[in-house]
């Protein structure tokens, strides 16, 4: 498949781009899922969040972010004192990678093959948005907008130097990168979620004074 990019508007606003996104057959995760789950937020955020893709919840409601990770995120913005509504939150993936195990549908991480397919989209985004900061949560967004050879360890939680944002989406953007709200809810031991989800306040409290 060609990836996301012949369903992606020319010269687009935010609108524009959400209105053509459920067209898109740019992969094949487009099929099994409910609906395509664009964005939320307005256009004119100095601060973009991009997670992974929609997860249960955001595939059945259409908005990113509004599950169980969504509530980690919602409580980390407001402990870092941003308002959820000032900052733009999309995904990397806009379709529901997920498997079926009886009634449960269970997420599965994207490939990098679906990652690449929906760049287009994201791309697009960040045209019209033009944040000061692109804010990665997890691994798969920073993947995204940084390359495929991105991991956490080394870059987490600093603005990237223009070396380490690479050639793609990142190119030129001041970019954060930190953990994904989910690899917080894993964390069965209250004090290393507690420390965890200081550690993602922390970081977006940079990202924050960057933007
Ligand atoms: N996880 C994500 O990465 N994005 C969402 O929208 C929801 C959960
Ligand atoms: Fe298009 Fe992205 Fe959905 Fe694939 S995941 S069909 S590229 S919107």
């Amino acid at each position: 498949r060609p990836g996301a990019q012949e369903w992606v508007p020319p010269a687009a606003d935010v609108d524009d781009l959400r209105a053509a996104a459920p067209a898109c057959r740019g992969c094949e995760l487009w099929e099994p899922a409910t609906q395509v789950v664009f964005s939320a937020g307005p256009s004119d955020a100095r601060l973009v969040l991009v997670g992974e893709q929609p997860g249960d919840r955001e595939d059945r409601e259409g908005e990113p972010f509004v599950g169980p990770a969504g509530r980690v995120l919602s409580d980390a913005l407001v402990s870092a004192g941003i308002p959820r509504g000032d900052v733009y939150v999309t995904n990397a993936v806009k379709h529901f990678r997920f498997e079926e195990r009886g009634p449960r549908r269970l997420h599965k991480s994207p490939a990098v093959t679906h990652i690449r397919a929906c760049l287009p989209w994201l791309s697009a985004e960040l045209a019209v948005v033009r944040p000061q900061v692109v804010v990665c949560l997890g691994v798969t967004a920073a993947k995204a907008v940084v390359g495929e050879a991105a991991t956490l360890g080394a870059l987490r939680g600093r603005i990237l130097g223009d070396d380490e944002v690479g050639t793609g989406l990142g190119a030129g953007r001041r970019v954060l990168i930190t953990a994904h709200p989910s690899s917080i809810l894993r964390l069965q031991d209250p004090a290393e979620r507690r420390a965890a989800t200081g550690a993602l306040v922390e970081d977006l409290c940079i990202a924050a004074a960057e933007a």
